[in-house]
């Protein structure tokens, strides 16, 4: 594994490019932010940089092929300017395939898994002196103790409060791609929050891949869940807006549900992945929960916050999943009514139990569901959008629209928001909702300053 390459000069500039979930995205702006403290910069947009940082995804297929494809292009694209940039390969395929991308991928210089990053610029130095670094290990703790501290981040920022998953849904690779759940201690959540709020950000979203799973003990010693982490943050005064995400069903606790109705700025929105709605196939996919009690929590989240935006996931074409099961999925939605969510095609993954259950279904079965399904998401999704039209609401000023004098933000129910005016990138702006279409919504602006 360690053919070495002749020593390079140490890169200067990186990019990091991140796929798959906010977790990624997350763990891509830390390993910047690891870089910069070397000195090192970001390279110019368009330009090459001489460190390429790949943060992979492996939780489907495609997600997967498309590192090799990108290895390919970083390769090709570095001869014909003549020099080939050294290429890390990080994230989740790094830590499923580590040896397979090293004897396939011999441009690929370090490997190194989402739970060992923080040793990411000791492996490119050695590296760049002409070895090749794998570093796969497990345990996270090590791994933010070792993090520089938070500094210039966006209005809205993330922050990972926990890692990991030991619920082993059949169809799943982040148990083994991510390890085992581990919370990260109160106090330091608590303190790089206040360094993301003073770096510029005004919400925070918590972040796990099951982040309701998340426990800790307060400066008392007492112990807490996500909703007296969250409201232990809503105690920052400039922080505006808390949000997180993603949530289990089995781990929707009283106090986080109660939470919705009394931490005022905790979001009304909830992503409650379901997946199905058929108890046979979530059976089979081991997610510990029915539809019906899927429904149950609903119904008391509504009771808290009834204006609570709805977000879930979906899988079609889970093995064994029959037509009339398929139907029960899309009677759920139609009981649920769901403001957004993503669906996809079940993705045999290797090394998964459901890879190699009876019954896998025809690619042709899948996409006629998966359109199915979409239809009437965004029916949905419309119609929740329409519903908000003449409302008055906060929104976060995030990014310039693509117009002059246009920007756009999120309203508190996470809705895009397009207006044009008198604003600012981090401003809470008061906005009336006056157009809607199933993936954003159109302002105008009330006030420069949210009430
Ligand atoms: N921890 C989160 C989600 C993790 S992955 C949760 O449990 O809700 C995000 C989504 O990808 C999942 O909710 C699921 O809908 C989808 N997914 C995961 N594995 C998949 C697979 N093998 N094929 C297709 N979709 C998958
Ligand atoms: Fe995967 Fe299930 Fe864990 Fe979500 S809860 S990360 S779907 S195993
Ligand atoms: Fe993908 Fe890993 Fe996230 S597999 S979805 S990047 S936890």
């Amino acid at each position: 594994m360690s053919a070495s390459t002749p020593p390079r000069t140490p890169p200067k500039t990186y990019s990091v490019k991140s796929f798959g979930c906010q977790m990624n995205v997350y763990d891509g702006e830390r390993m910047a932010e690891l870089l910069a403290a070397e000195g090192m910069r970001p390279a110019d947009e368009g330009a090459a940089a001489d460190l390429v940082v790949l943060n992979t995804c492996h939780i489907r297929e495609k997600a997967t092929e498309k590192v090799y494809s990108d290895i390919g292009r970083i390769v090709k694209d570095g001869r014909e300017n003549g020099v080939v940039p050294l290429i890390a390969v990080a994230g989740c395929v790094a830590q499923a395939e580590g040896e397979e991308i090293m004897a396939r991928a011999p441009s690929v210089r370090v490997v190194v898994g989402p739970q060992a990053y923080h040793r990411l610029p000791e492996m490119v130095a050695e590296a760049a002196a002409g070895g090749r670094a794998t570093e796969t290990d497990m345990p996270a703790e090590a791994k933010f103790a070792a993090l520089p501290k938070r500094r210039k981040v966006g209005a809205s920022a993330f922050l990972t409060v926990q890692e990991g998953c030991d619920k082993f849904c059949t169809y799943c690779v982040v148990p083994y791609t991510r390890g085992a759940e581990l919370s990260r201690p109160y106090a330091d959540l608590v303190s790089e929050a206040r360094a993301l709020v003073e770096g510029g950000a005004r919400e925070i979203t918590l972040l796990g891949q099951n982040v309701n799973a998340w426990s800790g003990e307060d400066e008392k010693g007492r112990s807490v869940g996500l909703a007296g982490l969250a409201e232990e943050l809503a105690k920052i005064e400039e922080l505006a807006r808390i949000r997180y995400t993603t949530s289990h069903p089995a781990d929707m606790d009283d106090a986080l549900i109660e939470a919705h109705g009394s931490n005022p700025k905790l979001m009304p929105f909830l992503h409650l992945p379901v997946q199905s709605g058929s108890d046979r196939v979530l059976k089979a996919m081991n997610r510990s929960h029915t539809a019906a009690s899927y429904l149950r929590i609903l119904e008391r989240v509504r009771a808290a916050r009834p204006d609570i935006a709805l977000s879930g996931d979906f899988i079609v074409g889970f093995p064994g999943e029959t037509e009339a099961e398929f139907e029960e999925t899309l009677q759920i939605i139609a009981e649920a009514r769901y403001a957004q969510a993503f669906s996809f095609k079940y993705s045999a993954r290797p090394g998964t139990p459901a890879a190699t259950m009876d019954g896998q279904i025809a690619a042709e079965v899948m996409d006629d569901r998966l359109q199915r399904l979409i239809a009437a998401l965004q029916r949905d999704s419309l119609a929740f959008n329409k519903a908000s039209v003449g409302k008055r609401c906060a929104v976060l000023v995030e990014r310039k629209g693509r117009h002059a004098g246009q920007w756009l933000g999120k309203s508190p129910w996470l809705q895009s928001v397009h207006f044009t005016g008198d604003a600012a990138l981090g401003d809470l702006v008061e906005v009336d909702l006056v157009e809607a279409g199933p993936n954003s919504l159109g302002g105008r602006l009330v006030a420069r300053a949210a009430a």
